[in-house]
C-alpha cells in the first residue's frame, strides 16, 4: 500500500498532515489543496526554479494550446502504459502532466507527484478526491518499499538529478517501475549533469545501473508517428523502460 513519508527524514505521514513532526526545518504547506512536500532549500536551486516556471506555463496554457502536444501521442502512450499496468491495483505517477494516464486509469488507486502546482491543480480540479502532491522526483515523499508500481512517462529527461531519482525509485518501489524517454522532444535540453546517461549506450549504461539497484530491465522501442513497436532505437523515437524489482525473499 502506497504511503506518504517526510521527504527529509522518511517518517511516515498520514496523508492529512502536511508537515513532519520531527523536522522543524521542513514545514509542509497546503497550496490550493495540494500538499507541498518539497524540501524548501531544493527549490532555491535555480535549476528547479527554471523547471517549475517552464512547466507551470505549459500547465496554464492547457493541452489544447500547448503546441506540439498532439504530436507526443498522449492517447496512444496512455494506451501503451495502461496495458503494462493491467495487473496493478495502484500506482504512483511521477510527473503526470495533463493527466492522460490518470484519465484512462480511473479504476485504479493512483497518486500523482509533480513539481508543478499548475499541473497538480488541474488534476485536483478534475479528480478532487485523489491524492496529488507537490514533490521532486529526486526526493520522493514516499515510505521505503511501500510502492508496488511507479511510473514516469517522458519525465526522466527533464529531471535535474537523474541518479538521485533512480536511487529514490529503488528505495520506494517494491515491484514495477516504468519510465520512458522521447528522443525527439525535450531532449537534450541542457548538458547532462549528475547521472550522465549517454543515450547511445542506454542499453549498457542504464541497464547496468538499474540492475545494480535490483531491477530486471527490458527496453521497448516505439515509433510514435506510426504507433508501432520497433526492433531498436534507430527506427523509433521513444523508449519504454520496463523494470521489475526482484524480490529478495
Ligand atoms: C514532459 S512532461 C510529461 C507529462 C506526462 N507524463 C506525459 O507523458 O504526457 C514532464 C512532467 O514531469 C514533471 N517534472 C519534471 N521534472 C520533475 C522533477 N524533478 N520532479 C517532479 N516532477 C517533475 C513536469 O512538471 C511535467 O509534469
Ligand atoms: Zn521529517
Amino acid at each position: 500500500m502506497i504511503k506518504l513519508a517526510c521527504p527529509v527524514c522518511r517518517h511516515e505521514l498520514d496523508g492529512v498532515t502536511y508537515g513532519c513532526e520531527y523536522c522543524p526545518q521542513f514545514v509542509g504547506r497546503l497550496v490550493d489543496d495540494v500538499p507541498d512536500l518539497v524540501v524548501p532549500h531544493q527549490l532555491l536551486d535555480p535549476r528547479y526554479t527554471f523547471e517549475v516556471g517552464r512547466y507551470d506555463d505549459i500547465a496554464a496554457a492547457g493541452p489544447e494550446n500547448y503546441a506540439g502536444y498532439a504530436a507526443t501521442k498522449p492517447e496512444y502512450r496512455a494506451r501503451l502504459w495502461s496495458a503494462l499496468l493491467k495487473e496493478q491495483a495502484e500506482f504512483v505517477d511521477v510527473g503526470p502532466g495533463f493527466g492522460m494516464l490518470e484519465e484512462v486509469e480511473q479504476d485504479k488507486r493512483w497518486l500523482a507527484l509533480d513539481l508543478s502546482t499548475g499541473f497538480l491543480n488541474r488534476l485536483k480540479d478534475r479528480w478532487p478526491e485523489r491524492v496529488c502532491v507537490r514533490a521532486l522526483a529526486e526526493r520522493l515523499p514516499l515510505a521505503t518499499g511501500s510502492v508496488p508500481c511507479l511510473v514516469a512517462d517522458s519525465v526522466f529527461q527533464s529531471i535535474v538529478d537523474r541518479e538521485a531519482f533512480l536511487c529514490e525509485v529503488a528505495r520506494v518501489c517494491d515491484g514495477l517501475f516504468l519510465f520512458s524517454v522521447a528522443y525527439g522532444w525535450n531532449y537534450p535540453r541542457r548538458p547532462q549533469q549528475g547521472f550522465d546517461v549517454t543515450w547511445n549506450d542506454e542499453r549498457v549504461v542504464l541497464r547496468r545501473y538499474l540492475e545494480e539497484l535490483g531491477f530486471s530491465v527490458e527496453f521497448q522501442w516505439i515509433n510514435l508517428d506510426e504507433e508501432v513497436q520497433v526492433l531498436n532505437r534507430d527506427s523509433g523515437d521513444y523508449v519504454l523502460i520496463v523494470c521489475r524489482k526482484e524480490s529478495l525473499s
